[in-house]
């Protein structure tokens, strides 16, 4: 995949109205609605002030969570969950998209950039196009939630169509929606010239840099909870790294694939022979693999379990390994020393539980102390980072989640791939 794709910095802006592709999926507190973290629309700032001080008028969008734009599938849904039908009305319904709607992004961004930012009702309706025809340079506006149209997540070109037809330029700024083949990630790139904003041409370079010319020995850890989930970076990265470490709840389905026995740990049984097929991989490739030689378990999954150290990878048959161990920990830390490139993601153990975070903390470590570029590919493992307090320890924090995975996996990226090539 062409990495090398042409930026806002390429083609020139001024008196151009831009359609602006952002991630402001936010967290929200489910109550108040509030937004708990700013990160992302903080991110947004540099390419839209940018864009603006070109004389550029800024006709921003994003998507913010699932909503379900039709009626009767979000009935549907709602009856899968288990809720009474009689009780789904419209009214409900309404509501539900009204609490994913983008206008306190709007007040946010509005306070960040000490400018109105205009907010409109719809994404393609009648009060976005008569706001973005009004729209004049170095004023921005932002449309509504593009998944409130339910021809978004289809990628339906006379949405993506619609939404060009309101402007000159399209710059993708979403390195977290690049894996969506979305009208307003992808779709739209075919009617309009298209280009990267700021912090996708940074996600290229660094995480593109460390897949096709990494700075050697490259050493990738792999954790979080399911093999499954991680099969297609695995063999992404035996092809490229030099050393791959396994953590987390995954690294018990390679235990027990190595025959070891892991009680009541998290293991996914059809993986078994995935993971031996993997071990096998590494070596015919002459890859370092390496997987946990002990374990901290716990009889419950609770906060307030009692950690217990197994000092092989023998869990007893009514405990569960719930972070790794100190040998594992001494073996995992040492391996980043002389890396001259470490990629990230997913944590080792439920660094969630302080009494489980040792091993996600210490490898979190490890990587601060480094000299080697380090790579935080997004999701849980940045939160690991960020919540540890090593987050501006880190040569780069991807935010993408899914898409910083579909990227580790070395799979095409349609946000990217619509994008002009330099
Ligand atoms: C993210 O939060 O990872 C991106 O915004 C993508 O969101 P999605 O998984 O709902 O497409």
């Amino acid at each position: 995949m062409n990495y090398n794709k042409k930026t806002v910095k390429d083609i020139d802006v001024k008196g151009k109205k831009v359609l602006l592709r952002c991630d402001f999926n936010v967290p929200q507190d489910k109550a108040t609605g509030a937004i708990t973290d700013d990160k992302r629309i903080r991110a947004a700032l540099p390419t839209i002030q940018y864009l603006l001080e070109q004389g550029a008028a800024v006709i921003a969008c994003s998507h913010l969570g699932k909503p379900e734009p039709n009626f009767e599938k979000w009935v549907k849904k709602q009856t899968e969950k288990g809720k009474d039908p009689a009780s789904l009305t419209k009214e409900k319904w309404e509501k539900s998209l009204a609490a994913l709607s983008l206008a306190p992004v709007a007040k946010r961004l509005s306070e960040l950039l000490g400018q109105e930012v205009v907010m409109a009702a719809d994404v393609v309706g009648s009060d976005a196009k008569a706001k973005a025809a009004a729209l004049q340079p170095g004023e921005i506006m932002l449309l509504e939630n593009t998944r409130f149209e339910k021809g978004e997540t289809k990628n339906d070109p006379d949405l993506a169509k619609a939404m060009a037809g309101m402007a000159d330029i399209y710059v993708s700024f979403a390195f977290g929606a690049v894996h969506r083949a979305h009208a307003a990630s992808a779709g739209v790139a075919a009617y309009l010239p298209a280009v990267s904003g700021f912090l996708i041409q940074q996600e290229l370079e660094i995480m593109g840099g460390a897949l096709a010319n990494p700075k050697r020995p490259l050493v990738a850890i792999l954790g979080g909870s399911k093999v499954s989930s991680k099969i297609g970076v695995i063999n992404n990265l035996l092809d490229i790294a030099d050393t791959i470490i396994i953590g987390g709840g995954m690294a018990y389905t390679f235990a027990k694939a190595q025959g070891g026995s892991v009680g009541k740990s998290l293991l996914e049984s059809d993986w078994l022979g995935y993971c031996n097929d993997m071990i096998a991989k590494a070596k015919e490739k002459g890859v370092k693999l390496l997987l946990p030689v002990d374990t901290m378990a716990a009889s419950e999954f609770s906060a307030d379990a009692e950690p217990v150290l197994c000092d092989t990878m023998a869990i007893p048959d009514d405990m569960m390994g719930m972070d790794i161990g100190p040998k594992t920990i001494a073996a995992y830390t040492d391996a980043v020393k002389d890396a001259g490139t470490v990629i990230w993601n997913g944590p080792m153990g439920v660094f969630e539980f302080p009494a489980f975070a040792e091993g996600t903390r210490a490898v979190a470590k490890a990587l601060a102390d480094t000299d080697a570029i380090t790579i935080i590919g997004g999701g849980d493992s940045a939160a690991a980072v960020a919540q540890l307090g090593y987050a501006d320890k880190m040569t780069h924090i991807s935010t993408g989640g899914g898409a910083s995975l579909e990227f580790l996996e070395g799979k095409e990226l349609p946000g990217v791939a619509c994008l002009l090539d330099k």
